[in-house]
């Protein structure tokens, strides 16, 4: 695949109000008209270049949304205030009552949370299944299926989906294909795979700095339309509507996504390696180990590498907790959730983002409680890393 996602942010060319080489930021909530007739033609949507208000759209937003959605190679994309903020309004975009989704079943837990317990309060039901399994996928869909929703890489277990496969399914059911690319920007390119919509919270890795939330939504124009109608269209109307100061402070770390996800990628690799010639049990795409290897590096946008994500099994709740405890004191990054941040992040999913899925669930899926979620910080030198952290699991008897 000859896609170059960089490439189409670094051609993005932008000029200030007064020639700036940042564009200017939209510091306004509403717009004037100079005649009447264009402000109703606006809200018909026949007045393309007027916006009407911020919670629709604005300038700022519009930049950062172009931005993405030439990462995404999608005809156009819309931002929002989280990354649940453009989850829960395009699946309630697509389902109406009486609707079905088919999902992973290995998901952020937020994502989970929603589909498995607040959904169904408006009737829109979902069945959860092994997303790398496409038979057991293709039996759960039901004539009432709208949506086959997956992470290109799942939260917290690093599944990798098979999207060309899911989206040939999704395409002879007439489905929409919706993946979540957080854990995976650059690297994978969801929409050239044939998925109809890509989402990310861009809280993670596209922002990078840990100072905000935020989302985006990556599709057609038609699909992006629909979910900013006036009359009912599910982010205009829920109204999770991200701020132009931040659209502008987002765009601006969008610029070095390329760098930083190579050496997150080449960190991680790094250390998934070494602890996994120690003996431990490291789950990581770029590891031959990984039951999916081969898929991530069919589908992968090579330079970008296998990502920053890393999950080692510590063996029980007690060693994770000391280990993460002990990797704090040292420096070596943060007991915090989230991901994408220079500092290496490490949490206990099944007592943090996936504490939503049910103990038993999790155990089916393979969620041990002593799994530590490592997003991989960008140490200059990851050797000496490696080294203290090596201490670290001796010292609580991981290693
Ligand atoms: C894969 C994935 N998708 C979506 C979300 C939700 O994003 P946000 O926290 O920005 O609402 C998260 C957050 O942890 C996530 O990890």
């Amino acid at each position: 695949m000859d896609f170059k996602p960089a490439n189409n942010i670094q051609d993005l060319q932008y000029f200030g109000e007064f020639g700036g080489v940042n564009p200017s930021i939209s510091d306004s909530s509403t717009y004037t008209f100079l005649s009447a007739k264009t402000m109703f033609d606006t809200f018909e949507g026949n007045a393309d270049g007027c916006y009407l208000y911020s919670r629709h759209s604005s300038p700022s937003n519009l930049y950062l949304g172009e931005a993405l959605a030439a990462m995404e190679g999608t005809e156009t994309a819309h931002v929002a205030a989280s990354g649940m903020g453009a989850i829960t309004p395009v699946l309630l975009q697509l389902c109406k009552a009486g609707k079905h989704i088919v999902s992973s079943r290995t998901i952020y837990g937020g994502t989970y949370a929603f589909l498995k317990n607040f959904a169904p309060r408006l009737n829109i039901q979902t069945s959860f299944v092994d997303i790398t399994n496409l038979d057991a996928v293709a039996a759960a869909i039901t004539p009432e299926t709208k949506v086959l929703y997956c992470e290109a890489v799942s939260n917290p277990l690093l599944e990798v989906a098979d999207i060309s496969g899911l989206a040939e399914l999704a395409k002879k059911h007439q489905l929409k294909l919706v993946v979540d690319n957080t854990f995976s920007p650059l690297a994978i390119s969801p929409a050239k795979l044939g998925a109809d919509i890509v989402i990310h919270s861009l809280t993670k890795f596209i922002n990078g700095s840990s100072d905000t939330v935020g989302g985006v939504t990556c599709a057609s124009r038609e699909f992006i339309d629909s979910l900013k109608s006036v009359n009912d269209g599910a982010s205009m109307l829920l109204g999770p509507t991200m701020d132009s100061m931040r659209a502008a402070s987002i765009l601006k770390n969008l610029r070095t996504l390329h760098i930083r996800i190579k050496q997150h990628s080449q960190n991680a690799f790094f250390l998934a390696q070494k602890f996994e010639n120690d003996g431990l049990r490291i789950v990581y795409p770029g590891l031959t180990s990984h039951p999916s290897h081969e898929l991530y590096a069919s589908m992968m946008n090579e330079e970008y590498g296998f990502g920053g994500m890393m999950t080692l099994d510590a063996g029980s709740v007690e060693k994770a907790n000391k280990l993460m405890e002990l990797m704090q004191q040292k420096n070596l990054g943060y007991l915090a959730v989230s991901l994408g941040f220079y500092k290496t992040l490490f949490s206990a999913p099944g007592s943090s983002t996936s504490s939503e899925i049910p103990l038993e669930e999790q155990k089916e899926m393979g969620l041990s409680d002593g799994l530590i979620r490592f997003s991989i910080g960008l140490d200059n030198d990851i050797e000496r890393t490696y080294q203290i952290m090596k201490e670290c699991m001796i010292e609580v008897g991981v290693l």
